[in-house]
């Protein structure tokens, strides 16, 4: 949606296509379907942009993006059902004079561009014609919460395709973000001292795999900082400050250094297990990736540990949650640390009230099954509660009025489980504090 957006924004006609009524209809009312700054005011602004099924599809179209799902098999490895779905659609409907670039931007597994050319011939085969068609690898980077931000000022595009019309067709698509000749959307202005993005061309197959490699770094960095709050509660240290001293250092950089309840979303999980699961093809280990994950479950782990530090006994406690999404600015809920933790503590025998400002109907919507109370503001959630647990850092949770939220629970308890609160203020307003790693 995104990229649809920015194309758009950015001069081109795009016809947005999904199989899900639901998603279109939102559209076509202006409304996007998920939670995403911006986007609602972007998608006001009069774009050539619509919105449709099947039917829609432009068969001379420049060039194909392929950026449906590829989520998780049980077993660990990408579904690429939709991505070869949407192939074999495309094969269907292309027309023999079209001059196109099919670029898969969805996140998957070196060789799938091979894979998505070879369903597409094989269906033009089925139809006895041939297209002057080429195929790209088109990796998306952007965060959620901030998509549209890195859509229209990206640090990089990287392009892998094995044909010249391939690569010029997508430089000449995104040449207004790459010299920046565009005017900024009002929601999203253009940083001071923003450098031009590189234009990074390479093979499918590297292209592909730059995505998992990026995504399993950052998480590996997350992972690499939770592990040594974990040794900091023990020596005594400061996570915190720890992460600052290390994150001056250029060749370490300051971003993803924030201790925590652990990583999760849409990506990073599904992205490694894949990753993983391609690695295992090759009977290859990959030993930093599989510590990744663990240590990110002994992390989401870590809160009811520190609970239990201070409850004891977790079975009839009443535990309060504010933040829902696996980070701020969605609505996100896919594999959030919220969702683990509160099953945890369900299992444990807790009561547990939350709070979001944003993602409670997307959490109802996709874990009908977890027993949660959802509650309408922060004050509800702290309510006759034996602890508070903050595991998303949502901005409104820093400007409460906890001498009042204090003052309403069982015990004056809280878990910060982003360091994202003020320990003095807390601490002044009567509570025991815990952080992660200081
Ligand atoms: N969400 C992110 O932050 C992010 C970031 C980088 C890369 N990615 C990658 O982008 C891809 C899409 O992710 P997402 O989060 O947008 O997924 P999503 O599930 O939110 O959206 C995918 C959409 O594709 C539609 N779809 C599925 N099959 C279809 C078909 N046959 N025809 C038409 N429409 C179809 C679905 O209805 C859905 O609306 C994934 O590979 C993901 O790994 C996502």
């Amino acid at each position: 949606m995104t990229t649809a957006a920015a194309l758009a924004y950015t001069g081109h006609t795009v016809s947005c296509i999904d199989r899900n009524p639901e998603v279109l209809y939102s559209l076509s009312c202006g409304r996007a379907p998920f939670h995403e700054p911006g986007l609602k005011e972007l998608l006001a602004d009069g774009l050539l942009l619509s919105f449709g099924g099947w039917e829609i599809f432009d068969p001379l179209a420049d060039a194909i993006f392929i950026a449906v799902a590829t989520p998780g098999n049980p077993g660990g490895d990408a579904n690429l059902s939709y991505v070869e779905t949407v192939a074999e659609e495309i094969g269907r409907r292309i027309d023999k004079r079209a001059n196109t670039v099919v670029v898969v931007k969805s996140t998957v597994p070196p060789g799938t561009a091979r894979r998505v050319e070879a369903i597409i011939s094989a269906t033009l085969e089925t139809r006895g014609i041939s297209t002057n068609l080429s195929i790209a690898s088109n990796p998306e980077f952007l965060r959620e919460g901030t998509a549209l931000y890195d859509m229209f000022y990206p640090d990089r595009i990287v392009v892998g395709a094995n044909n010249e019309l391939a690569v010029d067709t997508l430089r000449q698509m995104f040449t207004s973000i790459l010299e920046q000749t565009f005017k900024p959307p009002a929601p999203v202005p253009r940083p001071q001292n923003y450098k031009l993005p590189v234009f990074f061309t390479t093979t499918p197959d590297s292209a592909e795999l730059i995505k998992y490699a990026a995504n399993a770094f950052l998480a590996m960095k997350i992972s690499f900082i939770n592990e040594f709050a974990g040794l900091a509660e023990h020596v005594g240290a400061d996570i915190t400050e720890v992460a600052r001293g290390i994150g001056l250092d250029e060749r370490i950089g300051r971003c993803y250094l924030m201790a925590g309840a652990g990583w999760g979303g849409s990506c990073f999980g599904k992205d490694i297990s894949a990753i993983l699961h391609t690695a295992r093809q090759f009977n290859y280990d990959m030993y930093m990736l599989e510590a990744t994950v663990k240590a990110n479950l002994r992390q989401q782990e870590s809160i009811i540990k520190k609970l239990q530090s201070e409850l004891k006994v977790l079975r009839g406690t009443t535990i309060g949650i504010l933040g829902i999404s696996f980070k701020p600015g969605t609505d996100d809920v896919r594999e959030a640390p919220f969702i683990a933790i509160a099953r945890r503590l369900i299992e444990l025998g807790a009561v547990v009230k939350a709070f979001d400002p944003v993602a409670i109907p997307s959490c109802r919507r996709n874990h009908p099954d977890l027993t949660v109370i959802y509650v309408n503001n922060a004050e509800e959630a702290a309510k006759n509660c034996d602890a508070l647990v903050l595991i998303t850092e949502w901005d409104v949770f820093s400007h409460l009025d906890y001498e009042k939220l204090g003052n309403n629970m069982k015990q004056k308890l809280i878990i910060d489980g982003r360091n994202a609160l003020n320990p003095k203020t807390l601490i002044k307003n009567g509570f025991k504090y815990m952080g992660v790693g200081c």
